[in-house]
Parts: structure tokens; C-alpha cells; sequence
């Protein structure tokens, strides 16, 4: 009898997979011994993972200082955090600004405000693939307070200008708050240069940790209010909760398996190097898309992404058909559908997702060459008379 395929993992935009054995391995020994946490025991052989995690992501991102860096549970847990803390004590209905590429992380926490008539929302149109700071500065008002958007697209692998966005919000003394979901471990980040006032970035994606970890980076910490307290185990005497960094945002017992992983797999990020890291993934991910364009029932929504990811359809196939048949006949795992960002699939493709294939650092040719082999397969044997991609 056949065996299964071997599985050719392509969600990494989902989460990361494989991880890198050393992550793996930090897994395991920061559960073999009693961990060490600071003002919540007295000594133990096990290593400070927490703070070794954090001066990891300090330096990968140019975040300074390292205290600056906090941890949450994952990148949508940051935005609610960032999102209500600086909102609290703002005017109910003050401005905000998001955008139609926008992950539902951060559209749910802003429409959910708008619902409960805290904020007036904006939410700007894509045009390949990004907003344009000249809209941005078009859709503030004096009232306009935030702008939360994605740095990089989790649908079309595009990468927005940060830089200028943030410049133009500055000017206007608008609060910026960056969704890096998708570009931590990805592109270079530099935190210092950025004109950002928060990033947010994820453990388990391009960073190579484990799911369950994700934090943010705040310029001022003054300018975002703690919407969680607790247990820091420091100043344990007060009844109110500590305001300084970054006990200000962390309370209660921390991920100590995750953040050694986070810790291993930042470690990992920055040996290989970040651009090496992108120009293997802008090589592969191009080499890939003219694969697909090669079949004329095959729609590519996104020519040429910054990050590696292909966003497509095949014509007169439902999109999870599609990754159905990739993942059985072929064991290439995909993701299909909305990918939680239902405003760009209403733009590209009128709202019925698509199929999307994720590569990492540990993608090779052969796995990129076999999947784009069996998308083509699939894309000759559909019937392209029925319905529209
Ligand atoms: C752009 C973007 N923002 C936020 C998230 C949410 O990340 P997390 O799973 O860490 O909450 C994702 C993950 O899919 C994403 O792609």
C-alpha cells in the first residue's frame, strides 16, 4: 500500500514548522530544572529565560531599552493591550485610522470599539498592496488620535511604508501603533529609526518560537495605560500595580517554556541573519510565483511580495478544494480561505479567499519546486470553464 506523502509544510505564515532543533531543545531544558524568576524564588540552576528573551529581541529589533520590550501571549493579545490601554482616557468617539490589509487582530478590537461608541473609524483602502501616506494624511482630523495597520501583509506577502506612514502620522501628533506579525525575523527592523511609538511582533512565526508567545515593544510607556494587573513579584507591598518597566504590562507567572523558545529561536534569526534570511525567501517565493503564472487558469494575487507568501486561486475550483487536494495527493499543507483579513479578499477577490502557501528559512528548493509542481497539476486537471477564479 502507497504511503502518505511526505508533508512539504507551507503555512509558515500561520506559525513556523519545522522549528529549529535548538528551540526544540530550549523547550525541553527549561522544563528539566526549576526555573529561575526574579523575586519568585530563591535560587535555582535554571537560566533566566525571560530576560535572556528579551535582550534577544532587543538587540534582533534595535528595541531600546530592553525593558521596553514586553511579553503577552501572542500578537493579538498585544493589540488589544496596546489598542484599550492608550485608548483609555482618550475622548469617546476620537478618530482612528486602520486599513483594509489589516489582520482581524487588529480590526475586531477597533470595530468592537467602534460598536461601543468609543472611537469613529477609518479604514483606508489598499492599493497594491499598501495604503499611501498621502491617504493617511488625507483621512486625519483633528480629532484623529491612532492609526494601527499591519507592516506586512499575511495575504499578499506586501510590505507598507512604515517609515513614511509614520512620519506623516507624527507630524500631526497621531499615536502609531505597528502590527509585525508578519515581518519580525522577516526583513530587518530597526526600532531606533522606525518612527513607530509601538511594535507588535509574534513568537511562533518568523521568529521561531512556539505558539503562546508574542509581546510588543513601547517607545513611552507612559503613553499606554496597564489594562492588566497582578502579581510581578516586585513591589510586592503596594496594592496598586507597579508602573514601571515592563512589570507596567507583564503580571502573573510567565510562559517560561515559550520565552526559552522565543529565546533560542531569535538566537537562531540572528546567526543566519535577517537578510540573508529575506533573500532567500524574495528568491524562492518569485521562483515560485513564475511557476504558477505559467498556467493560464492560475490568478496570482500578489506578483511580487516582499514576504514569502503566494496568494492564489484556480479557476473553476473552491479554494479549499484546492488545499484539500494539495494536502491528500501531495501532502503540501496550505491554508485557504479569509486568513482572518476579510477586507483584502473583498478587494482581490471579491471575497472568497484564496488559496495561500507560506515558505520559511527552512523551506528548500526541492519542497518549493514539488509544491508548484502539484499546484500546476491541479490547475491543467480543473475544469476552467466553471466559475471565475
Ligand atoms: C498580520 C497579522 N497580525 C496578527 C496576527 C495574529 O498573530 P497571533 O497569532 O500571534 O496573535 C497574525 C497571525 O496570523 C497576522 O498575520
Amino acid at each position: 500500500m502507497a504511503g502518505n506523502p511526505p508533508i512539504i509544510y507551507l503555512n509558515n505564515a500561520a506559525t513556523t514548522w519545522p522549528k529549529p532543533p535548538e528551540v526544540l531543545e530550549a523547550v525541553r531544558q527549561s522544563l528539566a530544572l526549576p526555573v529561575f524568576g526574579s523575586g519568585r524564588t530563591t535560587g535555582s540552576q535554571g537560566e533566566d529565560y525571560i530576560t535572556l528573551a528579551r535582550e534577544a529581541l532587543a538587540s534582533l529589533l534595535a528595541a531600546d531599552p530592553p525593558e521596553h520590550v514586553v511579553f503577552t501571549q501572542n500578537a493579538t493579545d498585544s493589540l488589544n493591550l496596546l489598542i484599550q490601554g492608550f485608548l483609555a482616557g482618550k475622548e469617546a468617539g476620537c478618530h482612528v485610522i486602520t486599513t483594509a490589509l489589516d489582520h482581524n487582530s487588529v480590526l475586531r478590537p477597533l470595530y468592537e470599539l467602534e460598536r461601543q461608541h468609543c472611537i469613529r473609524l477609518t479604514v483606508l483602502p489598499v492599493e497594491d498592496g499598501a495604503v499611501s501616506p498621502e491617504s493617511v494624511e488625507a483621512a486625519i482630523t483633528p480629532d484623529t488620535r491612532l492609526m494601527v495597520t499591519a507592516h506586512g501583509s499575511n495575504v499578499l506577502g506586501s510590505v507598507q511604508d512604515i517609515s513614511r506612514i509614520g512620519e506623516v502620522l507624527h507630524d500631526h501628533g497621531v499615536f502609531f501603533i505597528v502590527d509585525g506579525a508578519q515581518t519580525a525575523g522577516h526583513i530587518p527592523i530597526n526600532l531606533r529609526k522606525l518612527p513607530a511609538d509601538a511594535y507588535v511582533f509574534t513568537g511562533h512565526k518568523g521568529l521561531f518560537g512556539i505558539p503562546g508567545t508574542g509581546g510588543f515593544y513601547l517607545q513611552d510607556p507612559e503613553s499606554v495605560a496597564p489594562v492588566r494587573y497582578g502579581g510581578t513579584g516586585t513591589d510586592s507591598f503596594l496594592l496598586t500595580h507597579p508602573r514601571g518597566m515592563p512589570e507596567r504590562f507583564e503580571s502573573g507567572t510567565h510562559n517560561y517554556p515559550g520565552l526559552a523558545a522565543l529565546a533560542a529561536g531569535v538566537s537562531y534569526v540572528a546567526s543566519v541573519g535577517v537578510t540573508a534570511i529575506m533573500e532567500k525567501a524574495e528568491r524562492q517565493t518569485a521562483l515560485f510565483i513564475r511557476e504558477l503564472k505559467e498556467e493560464p487558469n492560475i490568478t496570482v494575487y500578489n506578483a511580487s511580495p516582499s514576504l514569502p507568501i503566494v496568494s492564489f486561486n484556480i479557476r473553476g475550483m473552491e479554494n479549499d478544494d484546492v488545499g484539500f487536494i494539495l494536502a491528500r495527493a501531495y501532502g503540501v499543507v496550505a491554508r485557504t480561505g479569509l486568513h482572518c483579513a476579510p477586507l483584502v479578499h473583498r478587494a482581490i477577490d471579491g471575497g472568497k479567499g484564496s488559496v495561500r502557501l507560506s515558505l520559511s528559512w527552512l523551506t528548500t528548493d526541492e519542497e518549493c519546486r514539488i509544491a508548484a509542481r502539484a499546484v500546476r497539476e491541479i490547475a491543467q486537471n480543473a475544469d476552467s470553464s466553471v466559475g471565475s477564479p
